[in-house]
């Protein structure tokens, strides 16, 4: 039973593991006794995290070829793929600049898929694995001016279902988290903005934004043996914001 959630010494790779919620899952994956390696396109951002890194842009297939190759030569399999690596941009979607879908697919998309495709390679050849894609809110529910990220965050989970199922038999898990309002470098300008996150607070039923570490202990469950029979799922870690609102209803208590 104390082993059930234990992801001592499994090889986990962290792709995004730069900042963010990527960071802090990596530190507590190392903190919980993990050979963690992050990876991302930000060195500098890579080396302050103390972790083991590798350089890796998700949008050139060779680079993830490469980083994932050398992983596997290091520590001679690879147990755990965190796939955190994401971009968002938004746009009224009338008039959606092309180069700005381009570049939102090129990662969310294209280059979530390649990650999993990779590892998921090495995954089925051992007969074991977990892969843990990240989804969003907007996976549930759009907001509008993020049409362009919404799309790619549906993908992710039609992506998670579907290698979930091809690689079952393998041995190989695919879910996703799916994060509500979480204050990040990614939106930190929005959360700056009062009127938005009042908005944000009062519409999450927890009434607070999310922190990095709030998908911590989503992150260490998918990742452990205790969801070995769970798979092609999107755990939703957001406060309640999908499950519904409240409502200034006043009801006898
Ligand atoms: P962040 O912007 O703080 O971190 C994103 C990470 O992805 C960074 O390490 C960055 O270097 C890496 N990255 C971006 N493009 C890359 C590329 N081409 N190649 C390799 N690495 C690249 O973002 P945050 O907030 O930590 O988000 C993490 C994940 O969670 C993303 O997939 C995001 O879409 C998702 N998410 C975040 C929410 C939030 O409220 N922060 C809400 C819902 C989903």
């Amino acid at each position: 039973m104390n082993d059930l959630f234990s992801i001592k010494g499994k090889v986990v790779h962290v792709s995004g593991g730069s900042r963010g919620i990527g960071r802090a899952i990596a530190l507590a994956c190392h903190q919980a006794g993990a050979r963690v390696i992050a990876s991302s396109r930000d060195e500098a951002a890579l080396q302050a995290t103390g972790l083991n890194y590798l350089v890796c842009d998700i949008t050139d297939a060779a680079q993830i070829e490469r980083a994932v190759d050398n992983i596997v030569d290091q520590h001679g399999r690879l147990d755990v793929l965190f796939n955190v690596a994401g971009v968002n941009m938004r746009h009224a979607a009338e008039t959606f600049p092309v180069e700005k879908l381009d570049a939102i697919l090129a990662v969310n998309v294209r280059g979530n898929f390649l990650m999993a495709r990779t590892c998921g390679k090495i995954m089925v050849e051992q007969a074991q694995g977990k892969i843990i894609n990240f989804a969003s809110l907007h996976t549930h529910s759009s907001l509008a001016g993020v049409s362009g990220y919404g799309a790619s965050k549906g993908a992710i989970a039609s992506m998670t279902r579907a290698l979930a199922v091809e690689w079952a038999a393998h041995n190989v898990q695919v879910n996703a988290i799916a994060p509500g309002f979480i204050r990040t470098d990614m939106n930190k300008a929005l959360w700056e903005d009062s009127k938005i996150r009042g908005w944000a607070e009062e519409r999450t039923p927890a009434h607070r934004l999310g922190e990095p570490p709030d998908l911590i202990g989503a992150a260490i469950f998918l990742a452990s043996a205790a969801s070995n029979f769970i798979t092609g799922q999107v755990l939703y870690v957001d406060g309640g914001l999908t499950a519904g609102s409240t409502w200034p209803l006043v009801v006898p208590r």
